[in-house]
C-alpha cells in the first residue's frame, strides 16, 4: 500500500500512481510461478513509490503524453525495485518493506536471476515510451549506479565527504535525476528547464539518501519496514559517522576504527550508539535541509503549477520522514 502520509502529498497525481500500481503488477504476472510469486510479493509489499510520484509530477509541469509518463513511471519504479533486491543481497539485510528478502530465503543465485529479471522489465517498460532519448537516460543511469556499487566494494579510498557524495549521487541520487529528467524530456522541456529538473532531483535525491543514512542510525525499524543499525556493521560509512570522526578524533573507538579494527562488532556497536548521542546527527540533518532548499531553489525556474508546489512540499517532506 502507499503510505497515507505521501498519498496526501501526491494529491495532483494520485489517479496515475493507481494506474502505475496496475502496470507493475501486469508487468510481473504470468511467468515462472515462483518468479511471478516472489515479484508480485515485493511489489505488493508497497513501498512510498516516490520516484513514480517525481516522474508523474515532472511530467505534468510539462504536459507530457500522459499513457507515456505512467510508462516511464512504472519502469522507474521497477528499476528501484530492482536495485533492492540486488542492494539487499549485497547489504545481507533481511527484511525489505516489513516482509523477508529474497536473500532471507533464497541462494545468492536466485536473487541475483529475479534481480536481472527486473531489470530487463523496467527497460522493457521504460521502451513504452519508444523514446530514444529517454531510454539513453535509463541505461546511463544503470551504468552509474552499478559502477557506483563496484566503486564502494573495491575502493581503498579514505573515507571523505566528496567521496561520500559521489556514492549516493550514484546510487540514489541519479535514480531521482532520471525520474524528473526523463519525463521533462518526455515533455519537450528546453535546455534551461531540463537543467532546472536535473538540479531538482540531484539535489532531492541527495537529501534522500542522506536522511536514509540517519534512519539507519535513528529510525525505527517497525515504522521503516527494514533493520536499523546496518550500514557500519556492513562496513558502509555515512555522513553521520563522518561528522562524528571529525568531531570525536580523540574517541578511542574512533581510532581502532579508522586503524581497521573494523571488523570487531562490539566496537562498531559502541560507536553507532556514541554516533546516534552525539550532535552528528543534526549536523548531518542539517545538510540534508540545505540541499533541500537547493532543489526547491531550482524550481523557480519552471512554471508555476500544482505539480511544481507538490515537488516544493516534496523536498519539505523527505527531510521530515521518519520512515
Ligand atoms: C530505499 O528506497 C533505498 C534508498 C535509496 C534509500 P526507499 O526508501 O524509497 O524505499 P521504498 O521504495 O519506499 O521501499
Ligand atoms: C540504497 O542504499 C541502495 C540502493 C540504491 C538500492 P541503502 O543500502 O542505504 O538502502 P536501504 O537502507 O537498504 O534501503
Ligand atoms: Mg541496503
Ligand atoms: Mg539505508
Amino acid at each position: 500500500m502507499i503510505k497515507t502520509s505521501t498519498a496526501a502529498l501526491f494529491a495532483p497525481v494520485q489517479a496515475d500512481l493507481a494506474t502505475v500500481e496496475a502496470r507493475l503488477r501486469e508487468a510481473i504476472a504470468g511467468q515462472n510461478p515462483t518468479l511471478t510469486a516472489t515479484t508480485t510479493r515485493l511489489v505488493n509489499a508497497g513501498g512510498k513509490r516516490i520516484r513514480p510520484a517525481l516522474c508523474l509530477l515532472s511530467a505534468g509541469i510539462f504536459d507530457a503524453d500522459r499513457e507515456k509518463s505512467i510508462s516511464l513511471a512504472a519502469a522507474v519504479e521497477m528499476l528501484h525495485t530492482a536495485t533492492l533486491v540486488h542492494d539487499d543481497l549485497i547489504d545481507n539485510s533481511p527484511l525489505r518493506r516489513g516482509a523477508p528478502t529474497l536473500n532471507a530465503d533464497w541462494s545468492p543465485n536466485a536473487v541475483v536471476l529475479t534481480g536481472d529479471y527486473l531489470f530487463a522489465r523496467a527497460a522493457y517498460l521504460g521502451a513504452w515510451t519508444n523514446n530514444v532519448q529517454v531510454m539513453t537516460l535509463f541505461s546511463q543511469t544503470l551504468m552509474t549506479i552499478v559502477n557506483g556499487e563496484i566503486e564502494q566494494m573495491f575502493s581503498s579510498k579514505p573515507v571523505s565527504r566528496d567521496n561520500y557524495y559521489e556514492r549516493i549521487y550514484a546510487k540514489t541520487a541519479a535514480m531521482f535525476v532520471l525520474a524528473t529528467e526523463a519525463a521533462a524530456t518526455l515533455g519537450g522541456a528546453d535546455e534551461v528547464k531540463l537543467d532546472a529538473v536535473r538540479t531538482y532531483g540531484r539535489n532531492i535525491g541527495m537529501a534522500y539518501q542522506i536522511v536514509d543514512d540517519v534512519l539507519d542510525l535513528s529510525g525505527d525499524p517497525k515504522q521503516m519496514g527494514k533493520p536499523a543499525g546496518n550500514d557500519l556493521h556492513q562496513g558502509v560509512i555515512t555522513l553521520p559517522t563522518i561528522h562524528y570522526i571529525e568531531t570525536h578524533p580523540q574517541d578511542l573507538d574512533v581510532q581502532r576504527f579508522l586503524d581497521g579494527q573494523i571488523d570487531k562488532r562490539d566496537i562498531i556497536s559502541r560507536l553507532v550508539a556514541a554516533i546516534r548521542q552525539s550532535d552528528a546527527i543534526h549536523q548531518t540533518m542539517q545538510e540534508a535541509r540545505e540541499l533541500a532548499t537547493c532543489a526547491q531553489l531550482a524550481l523557480e525556474k519552471l512554471p508555476d503549477s500544482a505539480y511544481t508546489a507538490t515537488l516544493h512540499a516534496l523536498a519539505d517532506h523527505i527531510v521530515n520522514r521518519n520512515f
